[in-house]
C-alpha cells in the first residue's frame, strides 16, 4: 500500500516532468530556483482547512483514536511549527518510520506541510 502511495507519487513526477518537456519554452525567463523550499511559508488559515484528514486521530480530547482500535495518538496542538514540519517532512522522506504518517505525508505538498505546522504551532488548539 505504501509503496503503491509512493510510486502513484513518482509516476505524477514523471508525467509533469514530461509534459513540461514537450511544452513550448516560455517567452519570459522562469524565476530562479533559488526560491523553492525555503521560502515556503506557512498559513495557519489554509492550514485550517487541510486537517480533516487529521483530526480523525489527531482528535483534540484524550490525544486518542478509537480505530482500528484504541492508541494513543501525539498531540500536535502547541507543538512547535518546526518540529511539526520537521516530523512531517521525515514521514515523507521515510526517515521516520510510520506506515499511516507516511501514506499520509506522500500526498502533502511542502506548502500543505508549512500550513498544517503553522496551524497546530498557533495557540489555542
Ligand atoms: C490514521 C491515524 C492518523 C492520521 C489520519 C494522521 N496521523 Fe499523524 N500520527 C499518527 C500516529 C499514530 C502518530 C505517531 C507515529 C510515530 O510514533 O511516529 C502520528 C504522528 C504525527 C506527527 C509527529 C508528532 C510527534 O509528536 O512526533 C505529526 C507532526 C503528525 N502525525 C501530523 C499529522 C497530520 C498533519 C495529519 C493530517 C494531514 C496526520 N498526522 C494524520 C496517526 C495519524
Amino acid at each position: 500500500m505504501k509503496q503503491h502511495v509512493l510510486s502513484l507519487g513518482l509516476l505524477t513526477a514523471v508525467s509533469v516532468s514530461v509534459m513540461a518537456a514537450d511544452a513550448p519554452a516560455p517567452a519570459a525567463a522562469p524565476a530562479p530556483a533559488a526560491a523553492a523550499p525555503a521560502a515556503i511559508v506557512g498559513h495557519a488559515e489554509a492550514g485550517k482547512n487541510k486537517t480533516a484528514m487529521c483530526q480523525g486521530c489527531h482528535g483534540q480530547p484524550g490525544w486518542r483514536t478509537a480505530f482500528p482500535e484504541v492508541y494513543s495518538v501525539p498531540k500536535l496542538g502547541g507543538q512547535n511549527a518546526n518540529y511539526i514540519l520537521a516530523a512531517l517532512k521525515e514521514y515523507k522522506s521515510g526517515e521516520r518510520a510510520h506506515s499511516t504518517m507516511q501514506a499520509i505525508a506522500a500526498g502533502l505538498s511542502a506548502q500543505d506541510m508549512a500550513d498544517l505546522a503553522a496551524y497546530y504551532a498557533a495557540p489555542k488548539k
